[in-house]
């Protein structure tokens, strides 16, 4: 009899314990999407749940690799992308998962990529813990399309990762980075090609400053199949007296307020400017005074600081005290030392940027090394916004 009492009372503390852990389990996730019902019209609402569903299914697929602790193949993931015979970059080239697995969190992501390094001139570079993640192009547009608004903010140094993000969602490593289609002649055409689309002075004139302005020339050149991509822009806020660039803020301002709402997704602002710590904290202070009051309270900011990373000895004499290779380690060990303080992530691209070939004036990498850095914002986008 008292044995029975026994079993009967283990029973039910069994289905107690299965019935709490089923519920701990499912029950966040279904608080979690309680309040997106709720923020919307009615107008909105069949769109938008269509939307979050097919969302929902993708993400699974990106972060599959997170709940199984996959390593990631070693191949070449840039294999079905045009102009490869001419520009010769490899996945496996830039980068070596060498079986790490995957960052889980957007603070050790920016530990590891920021403090990682190469075994020789050019070869993979090697985050320093866990790994960031190579993604198909599908998989980047499924991450952007998450975001309402990605905004690249700096100096030249923002453009060539913008260009590579650019190249990466065109697939074309040749002109993925340009409009090839407001070249003036075929010297242009020539001569900005691959690495040189990054550096050449010829180039600049042909640079998008929107995915739009790709989508509005030819909607197949973004291999987005399906997924509402984010409006991702750049803007050049090159000085640090930001009256000069008065206009494009002006611009830039009255945009965000047009297309960001309270229930809009999240918004992601991307920084980056060389190489003097004090005027590139003065300067990031500004620019965040200037654009941030244009995201509603209710909306999600993700912002981040970029540093530009290291320098080539074709850096002139005369540059070297600001522009050398040890003024560039400097001012990122600055940034990343000041930023820790204020509790502000800025990821350091100087130790994925040394050891690699730079062109013309040692201060612009080539299309491979932007690829890399274009993925490792790809990766934080994904990480802060799971
Ligand atoms: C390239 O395309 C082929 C055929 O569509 C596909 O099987 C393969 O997985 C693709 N490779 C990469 C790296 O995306
Ligand atoms: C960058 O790499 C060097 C070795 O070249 C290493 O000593 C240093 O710790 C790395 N930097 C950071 C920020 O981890």
């Amino acid at each position: 009899m008292r044995m029975r009492n026994i079993i009967v009372l283990g029973e039910v503390i069994m289905l107690l314990v299965v019935s709490i852990y089923l519920s701990a389990l499912y029950l966040p996730h279904y608080i979690n999407q309680l309040p997106d019902f709720y923020k919307m019209s009615t107008k909105d609402f069949h769109t938008h749940t269509q939307h979050k569903l097919s969302m929902r299914t993708d993400s699974i697929e990106v972060e599959r690799h997170r709940q199984s602790f996959t390593v990631q193949e070693e191949r070449n993931y840039l294999a079905n992308f045009s102009s490869l015979d001419s520009c010769f970059v490899s996945s496996n080239a830039i980068y070596g998962a060498a079986g790490k697995s995957p960052c889980y969190d957007s603070k050790s992501f920016i530990e590891s990529v920021s403090s990682g390094g190469r075994i020789g001139v050019d070869a993979p570079y090697h985050c320093q813990g866990c790994a960031l993640w190579w993604h198909s192009t599908e998989d980047i547009c499924t991450i952007l399309s998450r975001y309402e608004h990605i905004l690249f903010v700096g100096d030249e140094s923002i453009e060539n990762v913008f260009g590579g993000l650019l190249s990466l969602l065109r697939e074309d490593l040749m002109y993925g980075s340009l409009m090839p289609w407001a070249f003036i002649n075929d010297w242009q055409a020539n001569e900005c090609t691959c690495d040189k689309a990054f550096s050449s002075s010829a180039c600049p004139v042909t640079r998008p400053t929107s995915v739009r302005q790709i989508l509005d020339h030819n909607s197949n050149m973004i291999k987005c199949r399906g997924a509402p991509i984010a409006n991702v822009e750049i803007i050049r806020l090159p000085s640090l007296d930001l009256n000069a660039n008065e206009e494009s803020i002006r611009e830039v301002q009255t945009r965000l307020v047009r297309l960001i709402a309270r229930d809009s997704n999240p918004v992601a602002f991307i920084y980056s400017h060389g190489f003097d710590l004090e005027i590139a904290t003065t300067w990031l202070a500004h620019a965040r005074d200037a654009l941030v009051p244009c995201i509603p309270r209710a909306v999600t900011l993700h912002e981040i600081f970029l540093t530009p990373g290291a320098s080539g000895p074709q850096v002139s004499n005369s540059k070297l005290a600001t522009h050398g290779l040890q003024a560039t380690q400097r001012f990122e060990n600055g940034m990343r030392e000041r930023a820790r303080t204020v509790g502000f992530d800025v990821l350091g691209t100087w130790n994925a940027t040394v050891q690699t070939r730079f062109l013309d004036d040692g201060l612009h990498n080539g299309v491979a090394v932007n690829l890399l850095k274009a993925m490792m914002v790809v990766n934080w986008l994904e990480l802060v916004e799971q």
